[in-house]
């Protein structure tokens, strides 16, 4: 990954400055950035920086634990095949990126960015794109850099929650979440870290299943997460809000300006 100074990059924690002198200071000589503030370190892989070491398990139960294991092994595949019910993997991502307003040279977040399915998709919206990806997971890490290897392309990764960004404020033009916003624990968290790191005039953009795709969600991951509509979480100084269904009414997408 290449290297991002500070005018990138916060503590997620506390938002302080990360110091990137610190090296060499963890067991295996990996290179470490340690926060000016807090104290935390935050490992630096070769392919993605790592704001969550240990923490970052996301399953509501046991069976969830073991389809999420599977299902990040098999995301894309399982992923195009659920979209058929939805009218097929493409029509499916484009209701989504369609609501995105992208410019060449714009800087990009996608929150949950899991493999890196919509990179693509992105890359065919405008040129020169700086894109930026954050997951939860170890696994989408991997899979993405070694997708972004396959397809000769580069982006940030960072293995980070979306209810703590590790990015300052202002900073992206195009601000979206595609799937899981739903479980996340914390949702106002999510929406408001969305828009701390959006500039003004951003359209952030959220996407994930409705009420009817929820309960087929519980349903096969055994889970009972309620749903609540997105648009409960954004506050009200924010303009054009738009929600809408997709995905043949197995989805939302909501889409909202920064002022
Ligand atoms: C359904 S996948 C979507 C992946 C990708 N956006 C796409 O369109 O294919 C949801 C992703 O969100 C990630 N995720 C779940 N909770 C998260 C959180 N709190 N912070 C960051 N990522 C999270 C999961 O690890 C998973 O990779
Ligand atoms: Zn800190």
């Amino acid at each position: 990954m290449k290297d991002l100074s500070n005018d990138f990059l916060c503590c997620p924690v506390c938002k302080g400055e990360l110091d990137h002198s610190h090296r060499d200071t963890l067991p295996g000589d990996l290179p470490v950035l340690t926060c000016n503030n807090c104290s935390n370190n935050y490992i630096r892989y070769e392919s993605y920086l790592d704001f969550l070491g240990e923490q970052g398990l996301i399953h509501n139960s046991r069976r969830e634990k073991i389809v999420r294991s599977v299902y990040a092994k098999f995301y894309t595949p399982a992923t195009n095949f659920m979209f058929l019910f939805c009218g097929g993997v493409r029509s499916a991502r484009k209701e989504v990126v369609d609501q995105l307003e992208i410019h060449d040279n714009d800087t990009i977040l996608e929150t949950g960015i899991g493999p890196g399915d919509n990179i693509p998709m992105l890359r065919k919206k405008a040129k020169n794109l700086k894109i930026f990806g954050i997951d939860i997971q170890k696994q989408m890490m991997i899979h993405c850099s070694g997708n972004m290897k396959r397809w000769k392309d580069t982006i940030y990764l960072f293995r980070a929650d979306a209810e703590q960004l590790p990015f300052r404020d202002r900073l992206f033009d195009v601000v979206f979440h595609l799937g899981a916003f739903n479980m996340f624990s914390n949702k106002q968290k999510a929406v408001d870290e969305m828009i701390r790191v959006a500039k003004p005039g951003t359209r952030i953009v959220i996407a994930d299943e409705s009420e009817k795709g929820n309960k087929i969600f519980n349903r096969i991951n055994g889970t009972k997460i309620e749903f609540i509509s997105p648009d409960t979480f954004v506050p009200g100084n924010m303009l054009n809000i738009s929600l809408k269904t997709i995905w043949k009414g197995y989805g939302y997408v909501l889409a909202f300006t920064k002022p």
